[in-house]
């Protein structure tokens, strides 16, 4: 299965993507966490793309589509992968269907999870009271909530169009949240067999 989590900072992709990849065998493959970790090791990479993401802008998305590229090029990502906050703007999802179309291979299925703005901000505070994550402020937060209506949103209709698109309520219970993918995937992949 190739699945990519779509949804606005706090909704619970990274949350639920660590559950899934337990049950699916598949690889997480977060562009977040991949850029964090470039920043920690203060790679080249880490540097040019430290100011955007401590201010809650995108990486151009030449960085991102180059470091996605390589990776998904890993043996490991043969038989499926699960992609967590990217694609996040529209020439990001063209060049992964361009990619994907090479192999003749093609996304299974978007889970678009969705909370109500109240809560996101709720989350993400919380988070900040527990993690150190340099982007979880409340200035920088509405700044990534305000990228996300501006360069992401407009997937949603992108992969509606493709066909692919399940919107997912996010809110719950972890568990319950992971309920409802689980049963929106089990459909996925009994139509992808018929
Ligand atoms: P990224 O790391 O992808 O962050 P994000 O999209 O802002 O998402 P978050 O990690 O904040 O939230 P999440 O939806 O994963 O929720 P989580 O499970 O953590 O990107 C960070 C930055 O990197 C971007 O701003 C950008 O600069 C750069 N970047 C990344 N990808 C890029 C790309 N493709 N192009 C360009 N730039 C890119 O949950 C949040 C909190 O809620 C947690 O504390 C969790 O415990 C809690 N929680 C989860 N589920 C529930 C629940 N059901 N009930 C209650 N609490 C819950």
């Amino acid at each position: 299965m190739r699945i990519i989590f779509l949804g606005p900072p706090g909704v619970g992709k990274g949350t639920q993507s660590h559950k899934l990849v337990d049950s699916l065998y598949i690889p997480h493959i977060s562009t977040g966490e991949m850029l964090r970790e470039a920043i920690r090791q203060k790679t080249d990479l880490g540097l040019k793309v430290a100011a955007q993401m401590e201010g809650g802008r995108l990486a151009a998305d030449e960085i991102v589509v180059q470091l996605v590229r390589q990776r998904l090029a890993q043996p490991d990502c043969r038989n499926g992968y699960l992609l967590d906050g990217f694609p996040r703007t529209l020439p990001q999802a063209a060049s992964l269907d361009l990619a994907l179309a090479v192999d003749d291979e093609a996304i299974d299925a978007v889970l678009n999870l969705t909370v109500d703005e109240d809560e996101l901000f709720r989350r993400l505070m919380d988070r900040a009271k527990k993690e150190d994550r340099g982007d979880d402020n409340d200035e920088t937060i509405r700044k990534r909530m305000e990228v996300y209506d501006d360069m992401t949103s407009p997937l949603i209709k992108y992969y509606h169009d493709q066909q692919v698109l399940h919107r997912i309520d996010g809110l719950g219970t972890v568990d319950e949240v992971f309920e409802r993918i689980l049963a929106v995937l089990k459909k996925v992949q009994q139509d992808k067999k018929a």
